[in-house]
């Protein structure tokens, strides 16, 4: 009907519960510390400042995102391909309004973007759209919650981001590990981009639900 087609939202995702948003953002805010206060971050700054700034601060240069989620697919209110298809899938429907748990298996900084990233089990990936990402990855590589971003950047940044590592990672490159951390081993792939894979991955509880801004 036409009042169904003006119901399409902004985007369908997870939306982590209360509590664990803040946890996730303190995790944020220590890794981004540590980070800051390394030898060889500081070597590389250059990465992030295009310049040899001496007072650079990694967590100025992120801006706080409010309402932690995982975005499965962006309908843009409809404008977005696939977006009606998507939202009248059964799995789509009866998913909203459900609890499940997600796990965040790392954390990545660019200079772009600050994210955690997102193992999808096999009932979520049910919620996955087909067109997320193209065939040369697995399903569900772009997973992601955007955790802040930089000053001017799109908020899409930080999937192209996550891809742009999973890339890599495909092609066989492992990163150099700088730093043995309580939480994991950080490693640095070039070009800006850090990862702290987290050997205790984050558990999320998180709702599916549509959003509409
Ligand atoms: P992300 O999922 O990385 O957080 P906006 O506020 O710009 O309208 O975006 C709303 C949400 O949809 C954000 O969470 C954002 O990124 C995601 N998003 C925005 N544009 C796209 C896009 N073109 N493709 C996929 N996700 C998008």
């Amino acid at each position: 009907t036409s009042l169904e087609k003006t119901a399409l939202p902004l985007f369908f995702g997870w939306f982590l519960c209360h509590p664990f948003q803040e946890n996730l953002r303190s995790l944020a805010v220590g890794f981004l510390k540590n980070l800051d206060s390394l030898e060889a971050f500081k070597k590389n700054i250059t990465d992030f400042t295009g310049s040899t700034e001496r007072d650079f601060n990694l967590e100025q240069h992120f801006h706080d995102k409010n309402m932690l989620h995982c975005t499965t697919k962006f309908c843009d209110y409809g404008k977005a391909d696939g977006a009606k298809e998507y939202a009248e899938k059964q799995a789509v429907k009866e998913s909203c309004g459900r609890v499940s748990a997600l796990v965040l298996d790392a954390l990545f900084v660019t200079p772009r973007t600050l994210g955690a990233r997102v193992s999808l089990s096999e009932e979520q990936l049910q919620l996955w759209p087909r067109d997320a990402e193209e065939d040369a990855v697995p399903r569900g590589s772009r997973a992601h919650i955007t955790l802040s971003f930089a000053e001017g950047v799109e908020p899409v940044q930080t999937g192209l981001d996550l891809l742009e590592l999973v890339r890599l990672q495909l092609q066989g490159q492992e990163g150099k590990v700088v730093r043995e951390s309580g939480l994991g081993p950080l490693s640095y792939y070039g070009k800006g981009l850090w990862v702290l894979e987290l050997r205790e991955p984050f558990l999320a509880p998180a709702c599916f639900s549509s959003f509409y801004g």
